[in-house]
């Protein structure tokens, strides 16, 4: 059982990281957060098991050194979380997502933090089409202002790697489950919202890109598995994080959702959108080799979970398209009632 260590998780305001708080204190941590608060106005709070030791309010582009007082290691999930949200502006992308990732970086390292896990993403792999499941040696081929984002902060931050400073590399499949801060804009609870609330399972493509999916509390077990494990299993590492057994095409995750729902249709639109990416990944090293990792959750237990939630009435009378469980919608609001700057900064 690793000592417990004092963690600050970046981004647990959003949606995997009230999971990761919520995990790490069970597992006996202290979490500081720090979260610039574009969800906070969200009706949903994350509040008690899933609220961090501290929270400090603040941009990742502003961190001071005096934020990472006491910090033992650094789990860095704050940024524009996926493909759209990249596309909204790919200057401040590159900005929020690389520069502020690689300053934390260094920051952390002239503090003397020896440990800073990154969220990166299999989205890194990108139009892989249909090749055996790539593992982690596989060559980059990102189709986003979101993706490149991820490639250049994993190189930026694997130059920052000496005896002193280990980042570790977490490449998330397309993540899914239910969080204080729930999310329909991923794959599989985006299907099951479009199931629940119009009995039609809508798959707004030709259903046939791959997708690796993973639990959020897998995702947030891996990270922490990597804040605390021994240097030499995860110096300046890469994990693909997710089940091997867990690669979909979107049609199959349909077919899932469907057997929840019986009675609902499901529609493919056969749309081709802007959306290329498609890849099997492999993911036994994580399996085999990150100490203290093991992914738990299935597709078929993340379907019964995320449909008690809606049936349990979460939705409130919000639709599962809105701006409370859409991260784009939200950032797009906070522009136009002028809480939020171009540059994405309260004003
Ligand atoms: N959800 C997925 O499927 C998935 C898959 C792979 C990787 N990831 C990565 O995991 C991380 C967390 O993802 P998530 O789904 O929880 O995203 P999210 O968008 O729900 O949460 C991100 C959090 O970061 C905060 N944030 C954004 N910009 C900030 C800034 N400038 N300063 C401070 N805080 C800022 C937001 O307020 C939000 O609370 C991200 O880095 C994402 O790229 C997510």
């Amino acid at each position: 059982m690793p000592s417990p260590l004092r963690l600050l998780i970046t981004g647990n305001q959003g949606y995997i990281g009230p999971i990761a708080t919520r995990l790490a204190r069970m597992l006996g941590h202290s979490v500081v957060g720090l979260d610039v608060g574009y969800f906070q106005t969200d009706a949903i709070d994350n509040k008690g098991a899933s609220s961090p030791d501290r929270q400090i309010l603040r941009d990742i582009r502003d961190v001071q050194p005096g934020d990472l007082d006491g910090i033992d290691a650094i789990i860095h999930l704050a940024g524009l979380s996926n493909d759209p949200m990249g596309e909204l502006n790919p200057q401040l992308t590159h900005d929020i997502n690389l520069n502020s990732t690689v300053r934390l970086g260094t920051i952390a390292k002239e503090c003397g933090i020896s440990r800073f896990v990154f969220a990166s993403s299999c989205s890194i792999y990108g139009a892989a089409g249909n090749t055996d499941a790539l593992d982690e040696s596989a060559p980059f081929n990102p189709v986003s202002a979101y993706a490149v984002s991820k490639v250049s902060s994993e190189e930026g931050l694997l130059a920052l790697a000496d005896q002193n400073f280990s980042p570790v590399f977490m490449r998330n499949a397309t993540a899914f489950g239910v969080s204080p801060r729930m999310r329909f804009d991923l794959v599989l609870n985006n299907l099951m919202g479009w199931a629940f609330t119009t009995n039609v399972i809508k798959v707004m493509s030709d259903g046939t890109p791959w997708r690796p999916l993973v639990h959020i509390e897998d995702i947030s077990r891996a990270a922490i598995a990597a804040a605390t494990a021994p240097r030499e299993a995860v110096h300046a590492q890469a994990f693909n994080i997710g089940r091997s057994d867990a690669n979909y095409r979107v049609r199959d995750i349909a077919e899932a959702v469907g057997k929840q729902f019986p009675t609902a249709k499901v529609e493919i639109t056969g749309e081709t959108g802007g959306d290329s990416r498609s890849y099997r990944v492999n993911f036994d090293k994580a399996t085999n080799n990150l100490p203290g990792f093991e992914a738990r959750w299935t597709l078929e237990k993340g379907v019964e979970e995320i449909a008690q939630w809606l049936a349990a009435g979460r939705l409130k009378n919000s639709s599962f398209d809105s701006r409370l469980f859409i991260r784009l919608k939200q950032i797009k609001h906070l522009i136009d009632q002028g809480e939020i700057n171009d540059q994405l900064r309260f004003v």
